[in-house]
């Protein structure tokens, strides 16, 4: 079996480079471990900036986006117990951000996949990759037959690793060829997903004395929540009734009141973590997405970055085979980069204003609180957070 780029990973990153590989009439096949329910069964962040608006739209799946998500022109602060708003729209020249779950993106781009004809492998067990260091790159993975497992060879152009964080890709890179960059935060987000109206009409982060809570949502009727909480949590020890009056007392008495609540369809913990590894291109593999970078969920990043590491090597491989050319390649892993560290310390700066961390201290607190007494009443510091939240321009910086 041959293909020009084999995709490793069919979350957002590899469906995303297949779709928009397969529209410029490149060859691909996607493999992934687990099943289509499986994929879709992950529940992550639900904000979109413009540029990842703009690529779902060049890549032909922006319709269901444009009509059922709600585009954002401002979020909450809350703090000392009053909101404040920051008006994204106006502080930026008018960019507003995309509130769509990233589970709805997935699928949209699945049934693209679909309907196209273009084939994923799902349920694929054992893959690895090898020689990406010479000109011919192979995947090995096996598949379920009837009598066991079927072994499978993949010979391509190029490796694609989309597979996530704990993927094969990464791991499959001599450790002195790698350099990786790690922060790990002393506590973890509880978050649940209910079918109640969202508090606010937008979003609201907010920092309290017993932590951390957001309010976000998926549509009017659908609401996404978290609160911090301790890393040693389980999930179980959490009902919803203790979750609903935990989120209440780190609201202001308005949205306290205002709070609806209802049976979770989803409550899940998630530990915050910012990881760098570089560079992102061994000879003939890339790495994309969460397979080389993780960042904590406070400034919804994840997703964009993956969407513009993948605008980046689909146009690189683009070039590649239209114009023979290897300009692209070469620079991808400095070109991503150095738009993931500005991602990386934005989500690092917001994450750490906005939690209680175990050791602040006195004068830590002190400084955190005339930090955000600062930020909303100061146009200059507002606008840097709200730049940085809408998302930077593509070529920011060229
Ligand atoms: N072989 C094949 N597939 C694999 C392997 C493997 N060895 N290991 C992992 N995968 C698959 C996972 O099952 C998953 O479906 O790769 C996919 C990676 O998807 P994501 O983890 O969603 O990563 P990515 O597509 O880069 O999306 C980034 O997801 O985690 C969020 O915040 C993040 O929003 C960002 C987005
Ligand atoms: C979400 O809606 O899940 C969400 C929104 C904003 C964030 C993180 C998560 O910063």
């Amino acid at each position: 079996m041959r293909t020009q780029v084999a995709i490793i990973g069919a979350g957002p990153s590899g469906l995303l480079l297949g779709q928009l590989l397969s529209r410029a009439g490149i060859d691909n096949l996607v493999i992934e471990r687990q099943s289509p329910d499986y994929v879709l069964g992950r529940i992550r962040a639900g904000v979109l900036e413009q540029v990842c608006v703009d690529l779902l739209d060049e890549a032909g799946v922006g319709e269901r986006m444009h009509r059922e998500g709600l585009v954002h022109g401002g979020f909450d602060m809350l703090f000392k117990g009053k909101r404040h708003r920051i008006d994204m729209f106006t502080l930026t020249g008018g960019k507003n951000v995309m509130v769509y779950g990233q589970t709805e993106v997935t699928r949209d781009l699945m049934n693209a996949r679909m309907a196209a004809g273009q084939p994923i492998v799902y349920n694929a067990a054992n893959v690895s990759v090898h020689d990406f260091d010479t000109t011919h790159p192979v995947v090995r993975y096996e598949t379920d037959g009837a009598v066991g497992k079927v072994p499978h060879e993949l010979a391509c152009d190029f490796i694609a690793g989309c597979d996530g964080f704990h993927g094969v890709c990464r791991a499959s890179v001599p450790a002195q060829s790698i350099t990786e960059y790690e922060k790990v935060y002393p506590f973890g987000w509880l978050g649940i997903l209910a079918d109640v109206p969202p508090v606010s009409h937008e979003l609201i982060y907010a920092n309290t004395e017993r932590g951390f809570a957001l309010c976000s949502m998926r549509s009017a009727t659908r609401s996404r929540y978290y609160v911090q909480c301790d890393l040693g949590d389980k999930v179980e020890q959490w009902s919803d009734d203790a979750f609903w009056a935990e989120l209440r007392s780190r609201l202001d008495p308005q949205a306290g009141e205002q709070l609806v609540t209802g049976p979770s369809i989803e409550k899940s913990i998630a530990p915050l973590r910012s990881f760098v590894a570089e560079p992102m291109r061994f000879g003939r593999m890339f790495l994309a997405g969460d397979a080389a970078h993780i960042v904590p969920p406070t400034g919804a990043k994840g997703l964009n970055l993956a969407a513009t590491d993948v605008k980046y090597l689909s146009s690189a491989l683009i070039e590649h085979y239209r114009e023979h050319s290897a300009a692209g390649i070469d620079n991808y892993s400095e070109r991503c980069l150095r738009r993931i560290w500005k991602a990386e310390r934005f989500s690092w700066w917001f994450t750490s204003l906005m939690h209680r961390f175990p050791d602040t201290g006195g004068f830590g607190q002190k400084v955190q609180e005339a930090e955000l007494d600062y930020l909303v009443h100061s146009q200059a510091a507002s606008r840097a957070l709200a730049e940085n939240y809408v998302g930077l321009p593509l070529n920011f910086g060229d």
